[in-house]
C-alpha cells in the first residue's frame, strides 16, 4: 500500500474515506474536528450532542457523503481521554480506522492528523499503525477475503517542513520488517523448518547488503554447543545457527557491539517431557524471537545505526523419539557448563545457553535475548507486557526507555541471587528447571543468566505477547511482532558513551 504524503486541506480532499479522531472530553468536537464541523454545517457536533459521538477509545463514527466535504466517507475513531493519550494510541487508532475501512472494501482513504500530532513521531506512528494494520495472516488460504488490496492512504495534517516524509520513510522500514516477524512467526512448522528459516535469514541478508553466516549440524557439534545440539537430536531436521552482522561506515575499533540473541524452536512438541495436545499447534511461533532478531536486521542495514549490531539466532525443533534426549540426560554447553536435563519442554533455555556463547565469541559487549521461554511469564504478566529481566540496571532501563518510545508495553521482573540456588544441579552444574515451585519465568532467566557473565544482557520473555491469540480493531489474529520495534529503537539511539 502506498502512503502519499500531502499537503490539501481536510475539506477539499477527494478520497473514498478521511479518517481523524476525537478526545473523549466534554467536547469532543474541538480544534481541526471543529473546523470540520464547520464544514459539515454542524452535524458532527450534532452527533456528539446526541450521543453517537463521545471520544471513548477505538469507538467508531462513520458518515456517508458528509456535506461541505469532498471526501465520500468520514471517519471518526475514538482516541480517549486526552491526558493518556501518546503515540503509542495513534498507532492503534490509525490501524483499527484503517481495518475497519478495509473490512469495508474501501480502497483509497486519507488520514488527517490532530494539532496536536503534526509532528514527525506522529506521523511515523501513524505509518506504522497502518502497515501493521494492512498485513492478513491469510498467506494459504485459496479464497481470500482480502483479495484486493487498499491502494493508498494520504497524510494530511502535518506541514511542509514538519519532517513528516523522511518519517514516513522511516515507519515503512520499521513496519515492513515489523511485518516479516509475523509473517515468519506465522508460517506453520512444515513450511518454517530451521533449514527453510537459515535460507530466508540468508536471502534477506542478501538482498540488505548484510552479511551472514549459516552454521550447520557439523559446524555446530565442532564448536561443541553440545546444548543446542541436544535439543536437536531428536528431531530428522537438522539445526542450524544463523548469525548476520551489521557494521556501521566508521566502525571505530573497541566500539561497543550490540548482539541481539532470539530463540528459534521452528516447532516445541516438548520433545519426551511432551506437551499436550490442547493448542499445541500454537508452538509453531516458538521461534518468534529469532524472526524479530532476522527482522530487526533488515530494519538497521536500511536505517544504518551507528552501533555494529550481530544477530545470533539458534534454530532447531523440539521432538520426541529414539534420539531424542530424556530427561536426566547431562550435557555440556559450548561454555564448558554442565546442565543436567530434568526437562526436555525447558528447551529454549537451552539453544539460548549456547547461541549467547557464541555472541560473545563473536564480539558482543552488550546482549539483548528475545524469547518464547515460559508460560510462567505468561500466568505473570498475561498478554499485556513482555517480561524484562537484567542484571545490568542502566542497560536495562535503556532497553525499558525504548520499549516505551516504540510502544511495546514492557515491564521489570526481578533477578536476585536467590533465584540461583533454585537451578542449582546435583549431578551437574546447572538444572534446565527450578528444584522448587514459582518463580518459573524468573529461573528460566537465571538459566540464561549463566552463560552471560558480566556482560549487560537484557532478557525479554515474549510468551505472552509475540502471539495475540484473537483478532484486534488493529491487527490480525497471530503473530505480533514484537519486540522489533524495541530493538530498533535500542540500536539507533545506541551510545557508545555508556
Ligand atoms: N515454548 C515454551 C514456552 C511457552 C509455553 C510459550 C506456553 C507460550 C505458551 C517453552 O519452551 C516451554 O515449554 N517452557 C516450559 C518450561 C518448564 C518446563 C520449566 C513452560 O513454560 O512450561
Ligand atoms: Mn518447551
Ligand atoms: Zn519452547
Amino acid at each position: 500500500m502506498k502512503i502519499n504524503f500531502e499537503l490539501a486541506a481536510p475539506q477539499s480532499v477527494e478520497t473514498q474515506a478521511l479518517i481523524t479522531y476525537v478526545f473523549e472530553e466534554d467536547d469532543p468536537v474541538t480544534g481541526r474536528v471543529a473546523d470540520l464541523d464547520q464544514a459539515t454545517g454542524g452535524l458532527l457536533r450534532r452527533l456528539a450532542k446526541s450521543g453517537e459521538i463521545t471520544g471513548k477509545s477505538l469507538e467508531m463514527t462513520l458518515v456517508h457523503s458528509p456535506a461541505g466535504l469532498k471526501a465520500e466517507r468520514l471517519l471518526l475513531v475514538g482516541a480517549g481521554k486526552k491526558e493518556k493519550f501518546s503515540p503509542a494510541e495513534l498507532r492503534t487508532l490509525a490501524g483499527a480506522g484503517f481495518r475497519y475501512l478495509k473490512g469495508k472494501a474501501v480502497k483509497r482513504m486519507a488520514f488527517f492528523a490532530r494539532e496536536s500530532d503534526a509532528n514527525a513521531g506522529a506521523a511515523q506512528a501513524v505509518t506504522e499503525g497502518l502497515l501493521l494494520a494492512d498485513f492478513e495472516g491469510d498467506k494459504y488460504k485459496t479464497g481470500k477475503k482480502n483479495d484486493a488490496p487498499v491502494e493508498s492512504t494520504a497524510l494530511l495534517g502535518w506541514a511542509a517542513g514538519s519532517g513528516a516524509e523522511q518519517a514516513i520513510d522511516r515507519g515503512r522500514i520499521i513496519a515492513e520488517s515489523q511485518n516479516l516477524a509475523r509473517e515468519l512467526a506465522n508460517e506453520p512448522s512444515n513450511k518454517m523448518t530451521p533449514r527453510i528459516l537459515a535460507d530466508r535469514a540468508a536471502a534477506m541478508a542478501r538482498e540488505e547488503g548484510l552479511s551472514c553466516e549459516i552454521l550447520d549440524e557439523n559446524r555446530i557439534a565442532e564448536l561443541k554447543m553440545g546444548a543446542l545440539l541436544s535439543v536437536a537430536q531428536g528431531s530428522a531436521e537438522p539445526p542450524r545457527l544463523i548469525a548476520i552482522t551489521y557494521t556501521p561506515a566508521n566502525a571505530a575499533p573497541g566500539a561497543p557491539v550490540l548482539g541481539l540473541v532470539g530463540k528459534a524452536v521452528t516447532f516445541d512438541t516438548g520433545g519426551i517431557s511432551i506437551k499436550p495436545a490442547a493448542d499445541m499447534d500454537k508452538m509453531k511461533f516458538d521461534m518468534s524471537g529469532g524472526a524479530a532478531m532476522i527482522a530487526t536486521m533488515r530494519a538497521l542495514a536500511r536505517l544504518k545505526p551507528a552501533v555494529k549490531v550481530i544477530a545470533v539466532v539458534p534454530a532447531t525443533e523440539n521432538m520426541p523419539g529414539g534420539k531424542a534426549q530424556k530427561p536426566g540426560d547431562i550435557q555440556t554447553a559450548m561454555s564448558g557448563k554442565t546442565i543436567e536435563v530434568m526437562n526436555t519442554d525447558a528447551e529454549g533455555r537451552l539453544i539460548l545457553a549456547d547461541a549467547v556463547t557464541y555472541a560473545r565469541k563473536l564480539g558482543a559487549t552488550h546482549l539483548v535475548d528475545a524469547a518464547t521461554l515460559t508460560g510462567a511469564i505468561v500466568v505473570a504478566l498475561a498478554g499485556i507486557n513482555t517480561g524484562v529481566f537484567g542484571t545490568n540496571q542502566s542497560f536495562t532501563d535503556r532497553v525499558l526507555a525504548s520499549a516505551r518510545a516504540a510502544g511495546e508495553k514492557m515491564w521489570p521482573m526481578p533477578m536476585d541471587d536467590e533465584y540461583r540456588e533454585m537451578i542449582k544441579g546435583t549431578m551437574a552444574d546447572i538444572q534446565n528447571i527450578s528444584s522448587s515451585k514459582g518463580g518459573g519465568a524468573i529461573t528460566g532467566a537465571m538459566f540464561i543468566r549463566e552463560f552471560v557473565d558480566d556482560v549487560p544482557w537484557v532478557h525479554l520473555d515474549i510468551a505472552g505477547t509475540a502471539w495475540y491469540d484473537d483478532a484486534k480493531p488493529w491487527m490480525v489474529k497471530g503473530a505480533t511482532g514484537v519486540p522489533v520495534r524495541t530493538l530498533v529503537d535500542l540500536a539507533m539511539n545506541f551510545n557508545s558513551a555508556k
